[in-house]
Protein backbone atom coordinates (compact mmCIF):
# COMPACT_ATOMS: atom_id res chain seq x y z
CA UNK A 1 0.00 0.00 0.00
CA UNK A 2 0.86 3.40 -0.66
CA UNK A 3 0.59 6.48 1.83
CA UNK A 4 1.42 10.02 1.14
CA UNK A 5 2.54 12.59 3.77
CA UNK A 6 2.72 16.39 3.14
CA UNK A 7 6.01 17.61 3.57
CA UNK A 8 6.27 20.91 1.91
CA UNK A 9 2.80 22.88 1.30
CA UNK A 10 2.19 24.20 -1.80
CA UNK A 11 2.09 28.04 -0.47
CA UNK A 12 5.77 27.58 1.13
CA UNK A 13 6.72 26.42 -2.39
CA UNK A 14 5.59 29.18 -4.44
CA UNK A 15 6.84 31.58 -1.92
CA UNK A 16 10.16 30.07 -1.66
CA UNK A 17 10.39 29.72 -5.62
CA UNK A 18 9.41 33.86 -5.85
CA UNK A 19 12.17 34.40 -3.53
CA UNK A 20 14.84 32.39 -5.81
CA UNK A 21 13.55 34.04 -9.08
CA UNK A 22 14.06 37.34 -7.57
CA UNK A 23 17.74 36.36 -6.75
CA UNK A 24 18.09 34.99 -10.30
CA UNK A 25 17.03 38.28 -11.67
CA UNK A 26 19.55 40.58 -9.74
CA UNK A 27 21.95 37.85 -10.30
CA UNK A 28 21.73 37.76 -14.07
CA UNK A 29 21.13 41.22 -14.83
CA UNK A 30 22.04 41.57 -18.41
CA UNK A 31 23.36 38.40 -18.90
CA UNK A 32 22.42 35.82 -21.74
CA UNK A 33 21.03 33.42 -19.44
CA UNK A 34 19.95 29.50 -20.33
CA UNK A 35 17.79 27.74 -18.24
CA UNK A 36 18.59 23.82 -18.59
CA UNK A 37 15.45 21.68 -16.92
CA UNK A 38 16.33 18.35 -16.64
CA UNK A 39 13.36 16.27 -17.31
CA UNK A 40 11.03 14.86 -16.06
CA UNK A 41 11.40 15.65 -12.07
CA UNK A 42 12.24 19.23 -12.97
CA UNK A 43 9.28 20.53 -14.87
CA UNK A 44 6.80 21.59 -12.35
CA UNK A 45 9.70 23.38 -10.30
CA UNK A 46 10.55 25.05 -14.15
CA UNK A 47 7.23 26.85 -15.23
CA UNK A 48 7.17 28.15 -11.61
CA UNK A 49 10.20 29.43 -11.27
CA UNK A 50 10.54 30.92 -14.89
CA UNK A 51 7.66 33.45 -14.64
CA UNK A 52 9.65 34.99 -11.51
CA UNK A 53 12.51 35.68 -13.42
CA UNK A 54 12.56 39.05 -15.05
CA UNK A 55 14.53 38.51 -17.81
CA UNK A 56 14.19 39.11 -21.95
CA UNK A 57 17.26 37.16 -22.40
CA UNK A 58 16.82 33.99 -21.10
CA UNK A 59 16.21 30.80 -22.94
CA UNK A 60 14.95 27.33 -21.82
CA UNK A 61 16.88 23.98 -23.30
CA UNK A 62 15.58 20.22 -21.89
CA UNK A 63 17.93 17.42 -21.39
CA UNK A 64 16.82 13.62 -20.10
CA UNK A 65 18.86 12.03 -17.70
CA UNK A 66 17.80 8.66 -15.56
CA UNK A 67 19.44 6.84 -12.41
CA UNK A 68 16.71 5.32 -11.08
CA UNK A 69 14.92 3.41 -13.97
CA UNK A 70 12.03 3.59 -11.98
CA UNK A 71 12.97 2.37 -8.33
CA UNK A 72 13.40 4.56 -4.93
CA UNK A 73 16.95 3.94 -5.57
CA UNK A 74 19.28 5.82 -7.53
CA UNK A 75 21.51 2.83 -10.00
CA UNK A 76 24.22 4.99 -9.36
CA UNK A 77 24.74 5.28 -13.71
CA UNK A 78 23.64 8.49 -15.26
CA UNK A 79 22.40 7.76 -18.81
CA UNK A 80 21.49 10.80 -21.42
CA UNK A 81 17.81 10.02 -22.65
CA UNK A 82 17.25 13.09 -24.79
CA UNK A 83 19.81 16.38 -25.28
CA UNK A 84 19.72 19.42 -25.31
CA UNK A 85 18.36 21.31 -29.42
CA UNK A 86 20.68 24.72 -29.16
CA UNK A 87 23.80 25.65 -28.66
CA UNK A 88 24.75 26.96 -25.21
CA UNK A 89 28.24 27.93 -25.59
CA UNK A 90 28.81 31.73 -24.38
CA UNK A 91 25.81 31.38 -22.43
CA UNK A 92 25.74 31.45 -18.48
CA UNK A 93 23.87 28.38 -17.56
CA UNK A 94 21.53 27.98 -14.79
CA UNK A 95 21.03 23.89 -14.36
CA UNK A 96 16.97 23.21 -13.01
CA UNK A 97 17.21 20.43 -11.12
CA UNK A 98 14.06 18.82 -8.94
CA UNK A 99 16.54 16.90 -6.08
CA UNK A 100 20.04 16.57 -5.65
CA UNK A 101 20.49 13.16 -3.70
CA UNK A 102 24.03 11.81 -4.03
CA UNK A 103 25.01 14.41 -6.48
CA UNK A 104 26.12 12.06 -9.45
CA UNK A 105 23.35 13.23 -11.78
CA UNK A 106 24.52 16.98 -11.38
CA UNK A 107 28.46 15.95 -11.15
CA UNK A 108 27.63 13.98 -14.45
CA UNK A 109 25.76 16.85 -16.02
CA UNK A 110 27.92 19.79 -15.20
CA UNK A 111 30.88 17.70 -16.58
CA UNK A 112 29.09 16.95 -20.12
CA UNK A 113 27.57 20.53 -20.09
CA UNK A 114 31.69 21.99 -19.89
CA UNK A 115 31.97 20.77 -22.58
CA UNK A 116 29.48 22.97 -24.86
CA UNK A 117 31.69 25.66 -23.69
CA UNK A 118 29.23 28.02 -21.62
CA UNK A 119 30.20 31.36 -20.11
CA UNK A 120 29.39 29.95 -16.56
CA UNK A 121 27.32 26.82 -15.31
CA UNK A 122 25.10 27.24 -11.47
CA UNK A 123 22.79 24.65 -9.80
CA UNK A 124 19.07 25.57 -9.24
CA UNK A 125 17.77 22.87 -7.41
CA UNK A 126 13.97 22.64 -5.28
CA UNK A 127 15.23 19.86 -2.73
CA UNK A 128 18.57 18.23 -1.51
CA UNK A 129 19.01 15.50 0.48
CA UNK A 130 22.76 16.95 2.20
CA UNK A 131 22.93 13.09 4.02
CA UNK A 132 23.19 11.20 0.97
CA UNK A 133 25.99 13.05 -0.88
CA UNK A 134 28.66 11.12 -2.31
CA UNK A 135 29.86 13.83 -5.02
CA UNK A 136 30.19 17.49 -3.41
CA UNK A 137 28.91 19.88 -5.96
CA UNK A 138 28.15 23.56 -5.21
CA UNK A 139 24.41 24.78 -4.92
CA UNK A 140 24.14 28.43 -6.08
CA UNK A 141 20.24 28.25 -5.74
CA UNK A 142 18.44 25.71 -3.24
CA UNK A 143 15.04 26.20 -2.21
CA UNK A 144 14.71 23.35 0.58
CA UNK A 145 16.87 20.82 2.56
CA UNK A 146 15.33 17.45 3.28
CA UNK A 147 15.56 14.51 5.58
CA UNK A 148 16.67 10.96 3.55
CA UNK A 149 13.02 10.46 2.89
CA UNK A 150 11.82 9.58 -0.85
CA UNK A 151 9.75 12.43 -1.91
CA UNK A 152 6.34 12.55 -4.52
CA UNK A 153 4.88 15.46 -6.39
CA UNK A 154 5.51 18.86 -7.48
CA UNK A 155 7.27 17.11 -10.33
CA UNK A 156 8.63 14.31 -8.53
CA UNK A 157 7.72 10.91 -9.09
CA UNK A 158 7.71 6.88 -7.78
CA UNK A 159 7.56 4.87 -10.90
CA UNK A 160 6.39 7.60 -13.42
CA UNK A 161 3.32 8.25 -11.13
CA UNK A 162 2.22 11.64 -8.45
CA UNK A 163 4.19 13.86 -10.41
CA UNK A 164 1.15 15.41 -10.52
CA UNK A 165 0.49 16.21 -7.05
CA UNK A 166 0.55 19.72 -6.37
CA UNK A 167 2.42 20.19 -3.21
CA UNK A 168 5.68 17.41 -1.85
CA UNK A 169 4.84 14.51 0.05
CA UNK A 170 6.96 11.35 1.85
CA UNK A 171 5.94 8.23 0.10
CA UNK A 172 5.49 5.80 2.13
CA UNK A 173 4.87 2.55 0.77
CA UNK A 174 4.11 -1.15 3.19
CA UNK A 175 3.86 -4.84 2.36
CA UNK A 176 -0.43 -5.81 2.56
P1 LIG B 1 21.34 11.76 -7.44
O1 LIG B 1 22.07 11.45 -8.71
O2 LIG B 1 21.49 10.65 -6.44
O3 LIG B 1 21.68 13.10 -6.84
O4 LIG B 1 19.83 11.71 -7.76
C1 LIG B 1 19.20 12.71 -8.36
C2 LIG B 1 17.98 12.21 -9.11
O5 LIG B 1 17.36 11.11 -8.45
C3 LIG B 1 16.97 13.31 -9.11
O6 LIG B 1 17.07 14.05 -10.28
C4 LIG B 1 15.66 12.58 -8.99
O7 LIG B 1 15.15 12.34 -10.28
C5 LIG B 1 15.96 11.28 -8.35
N1 LIG B 1 15.58 11.28 -6.89
C6 LIG B 1 16.41 11.33 -5.82
N2 LIG B 1 15.72 11.31 -4.66
C7 LIG B 1 14.42 11.25 -5.01
C8 LIG B 1 13.20 11.23 -4.25
O8 LIG B 1 13.16 11.27 -2.99
N3 LIG B 1 12.05 11.20 -4.97
C9 LIG B 1 12.02 11.17 -6.34
N4 LIG B 1 13.13 11.19 -7.09
C10 LIG B 1 14.32 11.23 -6.44
MG1 LIG C 1 15.67 14.07 -11.74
Amino acid sequence: MEKVHELISIETIQKKVKEIGERITKDYEGKDIAVVCVLKGAVIFLSDLLREIKSSRLTVEFIGLSSYEGGTKSTGVVKVTSDLTQSVQGKHLIIVEDIVDTGLTLHFLTQNLMLKKPESIEVCTLLEKPSNIAKPITIKYKCFEIPDKFVIGYGLDYEGRYRNLPYIGVLEITKD
